[in-house]
């Protein structure tokens, strides 16, 4: 087993790192997490790409796939080493070494770029608002969706490309069937103001937390509940600290990979071309993924001998669809009263 420093010791170090700039020490720092990728001949060109979840999820196995295209088609010259879980950096610091170019490629969920200065990206946490991934892929892959990764560009992000993510389910420990149900439970988001205001409606109490942080404030009771897409779910191990799983399918989670434009314009032409391609070919793997472990993660839930899985009648499913109505009335001004009529125009237009 490799050593592995203390998560708390290993960020403040990260951060001092951060501050410092501190670019040439970065391998030395993915050594001490036990995330070294093994180290070839120098590359001539090393792309980073950090993100929060596990490898085994849609989103870390597209990471792994655009490893893989990249490592092939560029026979070496470039490497891409990915950093998944957290590892090097977590939901409150990875903007930021973007920025300081301590880092090439994220792929943070579009929840979390609404405290980055883009609200308009938190019209996908709203409740209730999309029923299927084909509704969803209308938005991202249409005129709104270019629109939204050029916005990106106001906050110093190259908008590469989005990535399906599936649908969330509510878990705690207890059914969460109807709005009573919610009542007096503190449930983890994440720092979308959206999803804060829908916990609310629904009668939790919300809590923000980094991604990283969640399955370990479940187990101490810090929070009582959450919701993730299946694969999270599993792939953090919340079945051990939640005993009920509600299939609420209330809400979307998905993906934007982004860059910085420092790094990205400072890309030759053809490596430029090259990692456009690949990710564009990773991002379609990601999605195709995502539907079907999302499939294989319920067929896993449902056998599990600890967990609870409840799934819910139309007339409950409507009941919570009808509580957190109200939060798409309050965030009409903050996502953009255009966009939400643009998006709802484009969920409706079946073609
Ligand atoms: C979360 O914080 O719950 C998500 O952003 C995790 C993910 O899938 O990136």
């Amino acid at each position: 087993m490799p050593h592995r420093v203390r998560p708390d010791r290993a960020r403040a170090l990260r951060r001092r790192l951060l501050l410092a700039g501190g670019l040439a020490s970065l391998a030395g720092l993915a050594a001490l997490g036990g995330a070294a990728p093994a180290r070839a001949a120098r590359p001539e060109l090393l792309v980073r790409f950090s993100h929060v979840v596990a490898s085994g999820t849609p989103k870390g196995q597209m990471a792994l796939h655009f490893q893989r295209l990249v490592a092939e088609r560029s026979a070496g010259r470039i490497r891409v080493e990915v950093y998944p879980d957290s590892q090097l950096y977590g939901d409150e610091d990875e903007l930021e070494a973007l920025k300081l170019g301590a880092v090439e490629l994220l792929a943070p969920s579009l929840s979390k770029f609404g405290q980055a200065g883009l609200p308009e990206f938190e019209v996908f946490d709203l409740p209730f608002l999309f029923d299927d991934l084909a509704q969803v892929r209308r938005v991202t892959q249409g005129p709104v969706g270019r629109r939204l990764l050029e916005r990106l560009a106001h906050q110093q992000m190259v908008g590469l490309g989005f990535m399906d993510g599936s649908f969330k389910q509510m878990s705690a420990n207890r059914p969460l069937r109807a709005p009573a149900d919610f009542k007096g439970l503190r449930l983890r988001v994440q720092a979308s103001r959206v999803l804060v205001a829908q916990m609310r409606a629904l009668g939790a109490e919300p809590v923000v937390l980094p991604f990283g942080e969640t399955r370990r404030a479940l187990a101490r009771r810090v929070v009582d509940g959450a919701e993730n897409p299946l694969s999270n779910f599993l792939t953090q191990g919340l079945q051990a600290v939640q005993t009920d799983l509600t299939l609420t399918h209330h809400g979307y989670l998905g993906y934007a990979v982004v860059s910085h434009p420092r790094f990205w314009t400072s890309l030759s032409a053809p490596n430029r071309e090259l990692l456009q391609q690949a990710l564009a070919e990773s991002l379609e793997f990601g999605s195709r993924l995502s539907a079907e472990l999302d499939r294989q993660a319920l067929a896993q839930v449902l056998q599990l001998p600890h967990l609870r899985v409840h799934a819910l009648s139309g007339l409950e499913r409507a009941a919570l669809q009808q509580a957190a109505q109200a939060v798409h009335q309050s965030f009409e001004q903050r996502v953009g009263h255009g966009l939400l009529a643009e998006v709802r125009l484009t969920i409706a237009a079946n073609i």
